[in-house]
């Protein structure tokens, strides 16, 4: 695939969208100045971090299949971070962890059309040898600091874009969810609930007990804390 790397960028994901003429691209930034996160939240992306896009255009594949997309980006970063020395924890949907901290985040913008998803584009933020701003020290880590040692970015960036290349399982993505069968926390824009975490769905979803009553909850409606 061919890759384009930049100095700067407001978003791996949004120039992916300016240039897209139906070619397949990996977008690679050392910083980005308006990185954006889920929910509209945005991302910090200093430099020392890895930014990428992976854009990819299908024929033929099926709208109700699209959490194979998280699926494999997901478990591509988690395989990459074993690889550095790092013990990974995926947090539902699409946060990595590493000793409690978040170091990764995704965000995945596909494109619909007649029930099929026709783009993707697939934002991976890693927090590499980048300072985490003091104000989120609390909640994020980066590779560096939890191995105390220098990672190279690109030899990172090669290792992903490898695993990028293959299929991973539900199966893979719930074997770094080590937090399954355990009580969470379940945050909505006004309230915060603790539940059973039961499973994650074909579809995406998470089977949660709530007080006796199963839930199947979708990640676009909640966030998770782990306990
Ligand atoms: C999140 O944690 O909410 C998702 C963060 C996704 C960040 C990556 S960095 C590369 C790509 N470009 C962006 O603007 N966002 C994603």
């Amino acid at each position: 695939m061919k890759i384009i790397e930049l100095e700067e960028v407001d978003s791996t994901n949004e120039y992916c969208k300016r240039v897209d003429c139906g070619e397949d691209i990996i977008v690679v930034a050392k910083r980005q100045s308006k990185g954006k996160g889920t929910k509209g939240r945005s991302f910090v992306s200093d430099k020392g971090g890895l930014y990428l896009s992976v854009m990819r255009h299908y024929e033929n594949f099926k709208a109700e299949n699209a959490f194979k997309i998280m699926v494999n980006s997901c478990v591509a970063v988690c395989k990459t971070l074993e690889s550095f020395g790092v013990r990974p924890q995926i947090r539902w949907a699409n946060d990595v962890l590493a000793d409690g901290k978040k170091i990764c985040g995704t965000l995945i913008e596909n494109t619909f059309s007649g029930g099929k998803v026709t783009r993707s584009i697939v934002g991976i933020g890693i927090n590499i040898n980048n300072q985490i701003p003091s104000y989120l020290r609390h909640i994020a880590g980066a590779i560096a600091e939890i191995t105390g040692k220098y990672t190279p970015i690109e030899e990172v960036f090669d290792v992903l874009v490898k695993n990028l290349e293959k299929e991973f399982s539900i199966d893979d993505y719930k074997s770094y969810m080590g937090w399954l069968g355990s009580k969470v926390l379940i945050k909505t824009d006004d309230k915060e609930v603790e539940a059973e975490a039961l499973d994650i769905t074909s579809n995406g979803l998470l089977k949660v007990n709530w007080g006796g009553n199963m839930l199947e909850i979708s990640s676009a409606e909640v966030s998770l804390r782990l306990k």
